[in-house]
């Protein structure tokens, strides 16, 4: 690896390294190469040539694998790994040194338009098929970022809002993936959002990017801004940012050397800014080295039909008298109805829109797979209202009535959804639902896929098809996963990664979403996703978690065993159907009696299992300590509650198979006693109650409970020990109480250093 020597960098130079030189690169400066960063996350976005000031314009052929949105829906850590190393090697090919992604913001909201890009409204599945994608990409000498960081929940007024949230939520729910993608997999690069963070700009949140991200979770990379995130580069560089991107033609390395002159920046700052650009430039060196000639883009393809395929979710397969409706039986006929069967929708808006090398439409590899059964079409709708609604339904229901079977896709058009603004509803449009009760009442035989890339309100989906697919959105070659899906080619496995609500009402932020005035209140706190479901006990049409296949399983001799990594949890899984199938295995824990708040149970561990058809096997997933933590507020860290935990071995959240209980040794939290302390506090510390009542004798009224009718003790419980000496007249000094709290406070040090 090039080392490069920052001492040997002027100020100036140091300042320049820190800022692009246009929409894709750093400059090169000395013997500092010039860097290529692109887009991502799920393809490679590489304009060559002049590129358009917002770097929207076209780009080179790459394959668009799943958006974040299908590929979290496979749960599959080892598939997450393939697709990063297969997006390494054609960033290699294309010329790029860091890949933008992968974006793991957790999906707060429904309406949030930017959640095709991330992967799920839970913590510990975004971090880790986080981890493992950027582990794959990285492999290959390229560089991740990790983005965007943080708390980038919704896009309305996405460069000025503020993301008010407390410290627990925000800890627990929105940076615990970051966490733990930064400390597993130490991405090079962490890209910082454009929002503000309680107030502070993430670009200029020293707490954020400095005392969070590097002293506590030790991540030694490159800090970079979102592309224009930076609104006072010398307040940013301070902050703990290095990188400017993409640049503002010089200007603001001009004022990052004259704040060091006028001792407005310390020098030192800049220069260990400068230091981590060095270190990036010599991985990026390193990297290079590895050549790689172009990529193999059909390899790729099938690759990405491959993963497509394990991101389809069954959400219902209902048989319509007494015969299974999916998967599809070769030799019936078929009515494929639907715009998005000859024009499917893939991918998102906006940034991360990647030119794929080609794109599989559903109706020809449904075709390729039919054989010899005979397969009409029928557009059902437009995308765009044009055409005339009433006969393209029509003969859409024709279609249905004269086939065995009718598969009706439905989902969301492009300008329906992307990056940059966030929908108003969650509903598919009112022609669509038309067109689908049109169809059901002609053909009982009716599937519905999905098209999508935020979540949709399906209760009336869920109603009226018999067989319902979740493609989400699927990459360039979902058309042919699909009809991989519809035919058995492959027994689908994937999962919710989001709850669907009954309503929009239903939803944890409807009422705090997307904010105004620039501040959005995380009113939900920790009850986000099917946290909030869960502790409220509300139903969701399908609920975290959720999906079905064409086999079955059972899951038998649940085991824990706690030690110092964390629990062990053991489980044996069968397959007690007639085909093989993957059983996405996923692991709930709960806290009973929690001294804090918490949600009712919360995803700690997961798993994806194969197996042949009449096989089992015991899958044991690690629940690490550390994921058992709560933020204690007082403390201001982690603290794992010693006591009995719950593990649920489950098919979904609303599905559990198993429940075992197991020990676990806390962390010690000894808070010391203060005059603030409350009397309830001050009483649990052992001996205290004597030494208290010998100190200040209760008031007759105080010990006699049925004086006032109340529990008194309880009702003293809450007030700090400090107020009493308002009602000891003189008796007590706050010197004496001190003196108590201090014995109190040593006694309890020793004892628990005993
Ligand atoms: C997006 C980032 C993206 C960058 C570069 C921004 O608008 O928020 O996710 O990587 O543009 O295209």
């Amino acid at each position: 690896m090039t080392t490069h020597d920052p001492a040997s960098l002027s100020t100036a130079q140091q300042a320049a390294v820190g800022s692009g030189a246009d929409f894709w690169s750093t400059k090169q400066v000395g013997d500092v190469p010039s860097l290529v960063l692109t887009d991502g996350p799920h393809g490679v976005r590489r304009q060559v040539g002049a590129t358009d000031h917002l770097g929207l314009a076209g780009s080179e052929p790459a394959t668009c694998f799943p958006p974040a949105v299908g590929l979290g829906q496979s749960w599959d850590t080892d598939l997450a790994a393939k697709v990063g190393t297969a997006l390494g090697l054609e960033s290699r090919a294309l010329g790029v040194d860091v890949l933008l992604g992968p974006g793991i913001n957790i999906k707060r909201d429904p309406r949030c338009g930017r959640n095709f890009e991330y992967y799920s409204e839970d913590p510990h599945l975004s971090g880790t098929l986080a981890a493992s994608w950027v582990r794959g990409l990285q492999e290959t000498g390229v560089g991740a970022s990790l983005k965007h960081f943080a708390a980038n929940n919704t896009e309305y007024d996405r460069m000025r809002s503020s993301s008010d949230i407390a410290p627990r939520p925000l800890r627990e729910i929105y940076l615990r993936a970051f966490q733990h993608v930064v400390q597993k997999a130490q991405p090079w690069t962490v890209m910082c959002s454009y929002n503000r963070v309680n107030g502070v700009y993430a670009s200029e949140n020293h707490w954020l990017l400095t005392e969070v991200l590097r002293d506590e979770w030790g991540f030694d990379g490159v800090v970079v801004s979102d592309w224009g995130a930076v609104s006072n580069r010398v307040k940013a560089v301070a902050a703990g940012l290095d990188l400017e991107m993409p640049g503002a033609g010089g200007v603001t390395d001009a004022q990052v050397v004259a704040a060091v002159e006028e001792g407005e920046l310390e020098a030192a700052v800049v220069a260990r800014a400068a230091a981590r650009m060095l270190a990036l430039a010599a991985k990026a060196e390193a990297g290079r080295a590895v050549r790689v000639a172009a990529f193999d883009a059909e390899a790729h393809h099938d690759l990405a039909r491959q993963v497509a395929a394990h991101c389809v979710v069954l959400l219902k397969n209902e048989p319509v008298e007494g015969r299974a409706v999916l998967p599809l039986e070769e030799g019936r006929s078929l009515a494929v109805i639907g715009e998005f069967a000859q024009s499917p929708r893939y991918q998102g808006g906006g940034s991360s829109h990647v030119n794929p090398t080609r794109v599989d439409l559903p109706l020809e590899e449904i075709r390729a797979l039919a054989a010899d059964s005979e397969v009409t079409y029928a557009a059902g709708f437009t995308t765009d209202g044009s055409g005339d609604a009433a006969a393209l339904r029509d003969e859409a229901v024709r279609a249905a009535a004269a086939a065995d079977t009718a598969v009706v896709l439905l989902g969301l058009a492009a300008h329906q959804e992307s990056e940059g603004f966030d929908r108003d509803h969650i509903e598919l449009p009112t022609e669509q639902l038309r067109l689908l009760a049109a169809v059901v009442r002609a053909q009982p035989r009716t599937v519905v896929v999905l098209s999508h890339g935020g979540v949709l309100r399906l209760a009336d989906v869920d109603h009226q098809a018999a067989a319902v697919l979740d493609g989400a959105l699927l990459g360039q070659a979902g058309g042919g996963a699909l009809a991989d899906v519809l035919f058995g080619r492959v027994n689908p496995s994937g999962r919710l990664t989001e709850t669907v609500p009954v309503r929009i009402e239903d939803t944890p932020a409807y009422l705090d979403f997307p904010g105004e005035h620039g501040h959005v209140a995380y009113g939900e706190g920790l009850f986000v996703g099917y946290r909030w479901y869960d502790a409220r006990s509300m139903e969701a049409t399908y609920p975290f978690g959720h999906g079905l296949s064409y086999t079955s399983f059972a899951y038998s001799g649940l085991e824990l065993t706690a030690g110092a990594q964390g629990i062990t949890a053991s489980v044996t899984v069968t397959n007690t159907g007639q085909r093989a199938g993957r059983e996405v295995v996923q692991f709930y824990v709960t806290r009973p009696g929690s001294a804090v708040v918490r949600p009712p149970q919360e995803l700690k561990g997961h798993t994806v299992v194969a197996l042949a058809a009449g096989t089992a096997e015991r899958v044991s997933v690690l629940i690490e300590r550390q994921d058992l933590a709560y933020w204690d507020v007082r403390a201001d860290r982690w603290i794992v509650e010693g006591g009995g935990y719950d593990v649920r071995a489950a098919a979904s959240s609303r599905d559990i198979r198993a429940t075992a209980t197991v020990e676990v040794e806390g962390d010690g939290l000894i808070l010391p006693l203060t005059l603030d302390s409350t009397l309830g506090e001050v009483m649990a510390a052992p001996g205290a109650a004597e030494i208290l009542g010998a100190l200040m004798p209760m008031p007759a009224a105080a010990a006699d409970s049925d004086v006032l009718g109340v529990d008194m003790a309880r009702m003293m419980a809450s007030i700090p020990v400090g107020r009493l000496l308002s009602f000891a007249a003189g008796a007590v000094t706050a010197a004496d109480l001190e003196k108590l709290l201090g014995d109190l406070n040593a006694a309890r040090a020793t004892a628990a250093g005993s």
